[in-house]
């Protein structure tokens, strides 16, 4: 057999596999295994009967258009839901300034390379979304870290950020957030802070890459609507690239997501996307449409708002029930993840090898970080699990926990 490696390009040299890709793919492995990793939804949330009517009727037509290839725009009646559905939430755009893509995934990396050329630097929240960075990365992209405090990424941070970046003559580009709901802390971006990012991007004349795959799944005990609102609501000048996704709030198996940007980027991100996959699945697209045009993501809405906090808190009770002190988190006000610190002395690689003995699995902390920072973190998500399964879980890891601070347990099983 050739040596393959040598006929890699540069980039798929670089590429790194993701984090929870890796960590799914362990879980696979563990019998029994309760799993914390995944940013999955609730299975028991898909709406089956209500999905099988339409794929059924979408079928019985015959009509060649379903399984044809379509724009790579997207499916117009669906391209104008999400302008409508955008109009809500206070965001003014036009069917020209959106684009189907195939997941959100799709348009961070479509996003990414029609705005960044290989070195130039791209701001990330510290943490941010593990798949952010890798998509980044494998487009040639310097991600430059900024801390973040409870209200959001942090502006001084951002200043000094930038300046030190631009003296180093490199070329800065964006900066990406997930103001609803941050994967992996939880965090929701305060209104006030939202507005400082918008009018720092403007005096640096940065654009902002904005993604809100959670903003819908708000905990109503705790948050208003209002504060949900997009950034690119309060876009101006066209400055923002907002990324919105079917995948929480239907199922993701669809890949159908969307990217709202201004026409002349748009037009780029067609081209872009045209070279990739000439177009998102079109039968998925037909689904996610008459789901919308009967109500069904709709109705959904605020059933998922409920179990979520629900689940969310029952992991909380859990964990302070069997973890007491040793473990800390700012209680999410929405979205999957609990985004939990641990004493000093835990580190999250060796956390997760104690983890995966007990039968539980989370995503380590450092996974997303672009600086080397994240061992005591871990992201548990409650969304998949069932509520018996967080408690169980739970109790598992703090058995973990246990393990790790006092190696005799291991013996004493
Ligand atoms: C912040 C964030 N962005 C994007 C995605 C990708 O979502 P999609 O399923 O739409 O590709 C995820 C998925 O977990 C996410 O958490």
């Amino acid at each position: 057999m050739i040596d393959h490696t040598r006929y890699l390009s540069g980039a798929a040299r670089a590429y790194e596999e993701s984090a929870i890709r890796r960590i799914g793919a362990m879980g696979t492995r563990v019998p029994d295994l309760i799993s914390f990793a995944p940013g999955y939804p609730a299975p028991s949330t898909f709406p089956w009967d209500e999905l099988r009517a339409i794929a059924t009727e979408l079928l019985e037509r015959r009509d060649g258009n379903v399984l044809q290839y379509g724009g790579t725009r997207g499916y117009r009646p669906l391209v104008e839901q999400v302008v409508h559905a955008l109009t809500g939430r206070g965001v003014r755009t036009t069917v020209d300034e959106i684009i189907i893509t195939t997941g959100s995934q799709q348009g961070l990396d479509l996003a990414c390379r029609v705005l960044a050329d290989p070195g130039d630097v791209v701001f990330v929240e510290l943490p941010t979304y593990s798949g952010a960075i890798a998509a980044f990365r494998n487009l040639g992209a310097t991600l430059v870290g900024v801390p973040q405090d409870e209200d959001g990424i942090s502006i001084q941070g951002l200043h000094d950020e930038i300046d030190a970046v631009r003296a180093d003559g490199l070329r800065a580009r964006f900066i990406y957030v997930t103001p609803n709901f941050q994967n992996p802390t939880g965090l929701l971006m305060s209104a006030r802070r939202r507005l400082e990012v918008l009018e720092l991007a403007r005096q640096h004349n940065l654009l902002i890459v904005e993604d809100d795959p959670y903003g819908s799944l708000y905990f109503e005990d705790r948050t208003r609507v209002e504060e949900t609102r997009p950034m690119k609501a309060d876009d101006t000048d066209g400055r923002v690239v907002y990324l919105g996704s079917f995948s929480k709030t239907l199922a993701p198996g669809f890949r159908v997501a969307w990217l709202t940007a201004a026409p002349t980027l748009a037009n780029r991100v067609e081209l872009a996307k045209q070279a990739t996959d000439l177009c998102s699945g079109v039968f998925d697209q037909r689904i996610v449409h008459q789901a919308m045009a009967r109500g069904v993501v709709q109705a959904m809405a605020p059933q998922l708002r409920t179990l979520y906090q629900e689940k969310c808190a029952v992991m909380e009770s859990a964990l302070r029930e069997t973890l007491g002190d040793d473990v800390s988190w700012t209680s999410p006000r929405g979205g999957f993840f609990l985004w939990a610190r641990f004493a000093p002395q835990v580190d999250d690689l060796r956390l997760f090898d104690r983890a995966i003995a007990n039968r539980v699995s989370f995503v380590i902390g450092s996974a997303f970080y672009v600086t080397d920072d994240g061992h005591r973190l871990a992201r548990l998500s409650f969304s998949a699990p069932t509520p018996e399964q967080i408690v169980e879980g739970v109790r598992r890891l703090g058995r973990a926990v246990a393990e790790l601070s006092s190696p005799s347990h291991l013996h004493a099983g």
